[in-house]
């Protein structure tokens, strides 16, 4: 008589930060694969599910998200178990290579596939008639790409030496599984782990040694190393922040909630301004932020990719954040901030910009101009392009600046902070950023475009814009 299957596999995908983590549950007993910092949606599910979590698999130390493995170990008394290689101040289970887990009615193997960092473990699935089912392979193999070797490198050890065993990995490890398994990696596109992956979230083994160019037969180690490396960009700022905080005890997450949740009044604006580099962090929409904000807040909006960019944009991981939030999302902006290490709210403005103008506080507006409207400047006006690279280099205003967001601490410092400006991104997101933190940095005379580039190119208006292949040189003034 054929078994009938009790086991589930529930792929966690989180937009924001292009991650995936992994709900595994046989007969009673589950696994966590890369949790997130905030532990309970896993409980949740565990009791939802009538199991109970037995392990925590970590692929490797992350460095794009603080995990929540030390945490949810406490509170569910789970193993935590990382690849071979690695250390850390917790307590773990450092699992061999070809280990097996029991878990209910199935098992899963770890398979030790360094490359991206060398602890990097992936682990297969085998289902209850023992056949293999699927490989969750962190960051050693995405869709359509292979996780960045530049990230875990030493004295001792570089990340040539990094790609090539990531090289072996791949071949001698994951490529001789059967075609038919499932890859389910840890990212997805967007991510700064990767450089080239596709819009799916996992995908066979077949169809990947067909289209993912990293997993090509054909490919010496050579070229596979010159492949992986060219085109790395420098990886964001906290990166090895968050990569030294899931070695380390960090303050729980509860802890965290309950701070980052206190209701700050406008009145104690003085007792709390005082606080050395304390930053007001506004999360709103753009528009809300251009029609009014507290002076000398920074926008980062929840509806963008949120972490990422404050990641990217507040250089210290422990400043003092005070945050003003749609009301209702405070619990969401304090959680979606410790995924990615900054750990230090004290809390919101209760009743947000309207109660601190109440209290007779300065406020400010961020100037704009409506695409449309690009036609009644004066010829000679100057744009600004907050946007990366390659969407610069692809097409841009006539003559536009460029200042990719991402650069913007470190290059705004030699720019003149009176002329006139009008800046755009490519749909109003970015360049909201931008103004807020140029305006922080004394900057006077910069207008926002709304809509961006997007509603740029849709007005028809003789605007001369210079399109594709163009060197960055060509672009700029
Ligand atoms: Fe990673």
């Amino acid at each position: 008589m054929h078994k009938l299957s009790t086991m589930k596999i529930e792929q966690l995908y989180t937009k924001c930060l292009a991650e995936a983590t992994y709900f595994i549950a046989s007969n009673g007993e589950a696994a966590i694969i890369d949790p997130l910092r905030e532990i309970a949606p896993y409980i949740a599910m565990a009791k939802k599910n009538a199991v109970t979590i037995k392990y925590i698999f970590l692929t490797h130390f992350h460095a794009d998200f603080v995990s929540g493995h030390v945490d949810l170990a406490k509170e569910t008394g789970a193993t935590i178990v990382y690849g071979p290689t690695a250390t850390a101040d917790f307590e773990f289970h450092e699992g061999k290579d070809n280990e097996d887990f029991k878990l209910g009615d199935i098992r899963l193997r770890l398979l030790h596939t360094p490359g991206h960092t060398l602890e990097s473990s992936s682990f297969l699935l085998f289902d209850e008639l023992d056949n293999e089912h699927c490989l969750f392979t962190g960051d050693a193999l995405f869709i359509g790409d292979v996780g960045r070797p530049d990230l875990a490198v030493s004295s001792s050890i570089t990340k040539e030496d990094l790609a090539e065993k990531l090289y072996i990995s791949l071949h001698e490890k994951i490529m001789k599984l059967p075609d038919h398994i499932i890859i389910y990696p840890n990212h997805g596109k967007g991510s700064a782990c990767g450089k080239n992956m596709s819009n799916e979230t996992f995908d066979t083994l077949a169809n990947q040694k067909k289209v993912n160019y990293a997993l090509n037969p054909d490919l010496s180690k050579e070229e596979f190393v010159n492949q992986i490396l060219d085109g790395l960009t420098e990886p964001p700022q906290y990166f090895p922040k968050n990569a030294l905080m899931n070695k380390r005890v960090n303050t729980p997450i509860k802890e965290l909630l309950s701070n980052g949740m206190t209701a700050i009044n406008a009145n104690r604006f003085q007792e709390y301004s005082a606080i050395e580099d304390v930053l007001f962090l506004d999360v709103r929409s753009p528009k809300e932020f251009a029609e009014k904000h507290i002076y000398n807040s920074i926008f980062i909006g929840l509806d963008g990719t949120f972490a990422p960019w404050v990641g990217a944009l507040i250089e210290r991981i422990n400043q003092p954040i005070i945050l003003i939030t749609p009301k209702g999302r405070e619990e969401e902006t304090v959680t979606r901030l410790s995924r990615i290490g900054y750990d230090n709210v004290l809390g919101y403005i209760n009743g947000g910009v309207l109660a601190w103008e109440k209290e007779g506080l300065k406020v400010n507006e961020l100037l704009s101009l409506e695409a449309n409207d690009i036609e009644l400047l004066d010829e000679d006006c100057s744009f600004l392009d907050v946007r990366r690279i390659g969407e610069y280099t692809d097409s841009c205003i006539l003559n536009a600046d460029h200042l990719p967001l991402n650069h913007i601490n470190i290059s705004a410092k030699d720019r003149d902070k009176n002329k006139e400006q009008f800046v755009y991104c490519a749909g109003g997101y970015r360049s909201v950023i931008a103004i807020s933190i140029l305006n922080k940095l004394g900057f006077k005379n910069l207008v926002n475009i709304n809509g961006g580039f997007t509603e740029i190119t849709k007005s028809n208006i003789p605007l001369k814009i210079y399109k594709n292949n163009r060197s960055a040189s060509a672009c700029s003034k």
